[in-house]
């Protein structure tokens, strides 16, 4: 099959002034994870290499560069699904990985369990052979400013990627430090099964950002990959599901990228803007960073 991916930078209103960065660093995860399913490589390692590269990237909140919580300390939680086997890898409000992502693919590849929390995330991590690093240096000095601001407004968001590979296998990946200003230890819909990602061979895979108490609510990549069970294809169930999720609540801020089983892309949200990068039918890699010039 014809591998496909698609990566986004968090759906919210951020200012257009961080486009140009933020572009950037999404063509840059898109040619990383397309090189990855070119080279034959599978669809789990292309969602991971891509939001790596989005983790490192200070614009977004996810990894370095994230927004601490209301204590001054970033917490960042990880989702990775593997559509093939339906397992998947998460952790939660980790606090020493500058990878929570590669954490959570530990987690699905080298533990018995799915799911890991707080310092026993981190201390998994440093078993599993992951450095540690001081949560201080994950924190930018942008995002330190923004907590001493107390202004929860305004960034780029959580990031994510999903993949098909030539094997039609398909992958969904979610990284995020959450909510800015956050009260510690509370979590949202990225790390969780169906809220922040969902992955499912022959069905296709989904991946939300965006306010997460309504996106958990809602298992709103659950119930995207529903639709495409019953036949829709992945812009028909990433409307539906953005329609959904409108009539549940007020305002919902939600954003979704979706892949269908038989690769088609979509893309649907219901904030301001939503920051994508993909490749498209012409074979090059494409970005849009406010949910306009989104073409298959
Ligand atoms: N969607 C990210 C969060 O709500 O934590």
């Amino acid at each position: 099959m014809e591998p496909r991916i698609i990566v986004h930078g968090g759906a919210w209103d951020w200012a257009d002034d961080l486009h140009g960065a933020m572009a950037g660093y999404l063509q840059q995860a898109t040619a990383v994870g397309w090189g990855v399913l070119q080279a034959g490589g599978s669809a789990l390692d292309a969602v991971e290499r891509a939001v790596n590269v989005l983790e490192d990237a200070p614009v977004f909140e996810a990894g370095t560069g994230g927004i601490p919580n209301a204590d001054g300390v970033l917490e960042m939680d990880a989702l990775i699904v593997d559509g093939a086997t339906h397992k998947f890898g998460a952790v939660a409000a980790v606090r020493q990985v500058q990878y929570p992502i590669s954490l959570a693919r530990k987690v699905l590849e080298e533990t018995d369990h799915c799911f890991f929390v707080g310092a026993g995330a981190d201390q998994l991590a440093a078993r599993l052979g992951m450095p540690l690093v001081p949560n201080a240096r994950l924190i930018t000095p942008e995002a330190f400013a923004q907590f001493k601001r107390a202004d929860a407004t305004g960034t780029a968001d959580t990031v994510g990627a999903v993949a098909m590979d030539s094997m039609g296998n398909v992958a969904a990946a979610t990284s995020t430090s959450g909510l800015p200003l956050k009260p510690a230890g509370r979590v949202g819909d990225s790390p969780l099964l169906g809220s922040g990602g969902f992955a499912w061979n022959g069905v296709g895979a989904a991946g939300a950002t965006g306010y997460g108490e309504n996106i958990m609510q809602a298992l709103l990549t659950k119930y995207t990959c529903d639709k495409m069970a019953q036949g829709f294809t992945a812009q028909e169930a990433a409307n539906a599901a953005i329609h959904y999720i409108d009539g549940m609540f007020v305002n919902s801020m939600a954003g979704l990228i979706v892949i269908d089983g038989r690769g088609r892309l979509g893309v649907a949200h219901s904030t301001p803007k939503i920051a994508i990068g993909w490749v498209g039918d012409d074979g090059a890699i494409h970005t849009a960073m406010d949910g306009s010039g989104f073409k298959k």
